[in-house]
């Protein structure tokens, strides 16, 4: 699609996009975390400021410098990330959740750091389900119409993978990485299938991650109006 005109095809709309990947603390210096880079989310916010949305980006660890125009709101934990994506989903025409979100966290925080004792094996590390935030909102819209946007990677089978966690989700689109080489965590590209509820499928060739990120905001757009 190359130099694409940018149309202000969002204005007036509220849309909130989640970044990066959560961290589960262990102890005060340790965490269970994921190699998500927050990148594919950045370009979902750049592009819908571009495009002349509000933009509320949820961003989980990622490092990355707030992109101009999108009001950025840090967070740690699968659990903040849950309270901050409602609370600014209360009155967003659309959610996409581009974050990797921690399944499990450790069930038991340390006060003070763990530490290894002479002749003792350590002791197991217990985990505990985080709630799901995608089901959730797809559950429980905010308003009427709204747009829930989901992610995915899976490795085979990934239309019908993609399907199948679709209707688990109950999100409007879902949009499926296939890993693999080349398509790695942190990769400047992407190539993806978005999956609709209505049954639309549309894929995007091997690109940068902004022609996704404008594909995911042509299928919301065209499904706000
Ligand atoms: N997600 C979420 N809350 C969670 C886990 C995942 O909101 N606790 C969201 C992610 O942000 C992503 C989508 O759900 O948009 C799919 O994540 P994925 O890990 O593929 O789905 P899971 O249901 O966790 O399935 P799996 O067992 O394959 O990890
Ligand atoms: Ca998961």
């Amino acid at each position: 699609r190359g130099a694409r005109a940018v149309e202000p095809d969002l204005a007036g709309r509220h849309v909130v996009v989640s970044a990066g990947g959560t961290r589960e603390p262990l102890d005060p210096v340790r965490f269970l975390g994921n190699r998500s880079s927050g990148k594919q989310g950045y370009a979902l916010a750049r592009t819908a400021v571009a495009r002349g949305a509000r933009v509320t980006l949820v961003a989980a660890n990622t490092g990355l410098p707030d992109p101009a125009g999108a009001d950025v709101v840090p967070v740690g934990t699968a659990v903040q990330l849950r309270e901050a994506v409602l609370k600014a989903a209360a009155d967003a025409d659309a959610v996409v959740m581009a974050a990797a979100v921690a399944d499990f966290r450790p069930g038991r925080y340390a006060e003070g750091k763990i530490k290894k004792r002479e002749g003792e094996e350590p002791a197991p590390v217990e985990l505990v389900r985080n709630p799901d935030i995608l089901a959730e909102i797809s559950a429980e819209r905010a308003r009427p119409g709204q747009l829930v946007v989901g992610f995915a990677a899976e490795t085979d089978d990934v239309v019908a993978n993609g399907r199948a966690k679709l209707a688990r989700k109950g999100c409007d689109l879902l949009v499926v990485n296939e890993v693999g080489e080349r398509k790695t965590f942190g990769a400047e590209e992407n190539e993806a299938l978005i999956l609709a509820a209505d049954g639309a499928e549309t894929s995007v060739p091997y690109g940068p991650k902004e022609a996704l990120a404008d594909t995911v905001w042509d299928l919301v757009a065209a499904r706000l109006s």
